[in-house]
């Protein structure tokens, strides 16, 4: 398969990232967009809204290369603890590494969200940050992170829908198509507008959404690092959904666009919060 084509599915497939061909490179993707400052900016908002205060014992499910369990590992201080957990020894290995010689309230272990590895009521709150819209059984994971909380604790989630992304391009038939293409590579790519669903049924209270806006002025930037649309138009035109023309048109005006300044993409980023019932069963 040529090298483009397989750019364009890579930031679907976190599912099994130690299987990938290069698992650094997923790393790699992770560290580039948490450098942003858009997402250092809701990343803050989720600490907040999990209470992340002196004493508390927090997991993060899905932990990534660990940024935000070190994080929150500052914020609970010596009395508290915080456990990232991620199904990839790749990224557990490099988180590790980052805090190798530290002494923080902080471990990280390789463990499943679909079986978490804890008793029942162990943690005062979990957030699974960018991790339900790469499952196919996100309520399974969900029932395990509300087990592991205790009753009254948080539970935070983000995530994308790669339906709700919106470019600014005069072919709306061939952005659509794009959009489509992309969101159907992922387990679950319109998590985004079903998470408030899915806590409710899960029984949490106190459930609200914050949508988010994200904006990417660069195409560049949204290509290689959020959406990989050159690789998404070019398989469009491989099956013959689009033709070459259209291709060629559809990359040269968003390029072009990106070179005046007018470029514009948007997407909203799903913040939900819900809470473990006191009287759970
Ligand atoms: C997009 S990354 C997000 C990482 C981190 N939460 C962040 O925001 O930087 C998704 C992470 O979920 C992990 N993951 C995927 N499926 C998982 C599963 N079933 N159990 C635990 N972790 C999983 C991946 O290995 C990857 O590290």
């Amino acid at each position: 398969m040529p090298k483009r084509q397989q750019r364009t599915a890579t930031w679907s497939r976190f599912a099994n990232v130690d299987q990938e061909a290069e698992p650094a490179a997923f790393v790699r993707h992770m560290n580039t967009l948490a450098g942003l400052d858009l997402v250092k900016a809701y990343k803050q908002e989720t600490f907040g809204l999990l209470e992340a205060k002196a004493g508390a014992k927090l997991l993060d499910v899905g932990c990534g290369p660990g940024t935000d369990a070190r994080e929150l590992a500052a914020l609970v201080g010596p009395d508290g603890r915080v456990v990232g957990v991620d199904k990839s020894e790749t990224m557990i290995a490099e988180a590790r590494q980052l805090i190798q010689n530290q002494n923080l309230p902080l471990q990280y272990q390789i463990g499943d969200a679909y079986g978490l590895e804890f008793a029942d009521n162990a943690f005062d709150g979990c957030r699974a940050d960018r991790v339900l819209h790469h499952l196919d059984r996100p309520q399974t994971a969900l029932a395990e992170i509300i087990r592991v909380v205790r009753p009254g604790g948080w539970i935070v989630l983000v995530d994308p829908d790669f339906d709700g992304f919106l470019i600014d391009s005069p072919d709306k038939a061939a952005t659509r198509k794009v959009m489509q293409k992309r969101s159907d590579l992922y387990p679950n790519g319109r998590c985004g507008r079903q998470l408030f669903g899915l806590l409710k049924k899960a029984g949490l209270t106190d459930v609200t959404v914050a949508p988010t806006p994200i904006v990417f002025e660069d195409f560049d930037f949204v290509d290689q690092h959020v959406l990989g649309l050159r690789d998404a138009a070019e398989a469009l035109r491989h099956s013959g959904e689009l033709s070459s023309q259209q291709v060629e048109d559809w990359l040269g005006q968003l390029a072009q666009a990106s070179r005046e300044g007018l470029f514009f993409c948007m997407t909203l980023l799903f913040i939900a919060r819900g809470r473990k019932p006191i009287k759970a069963e």
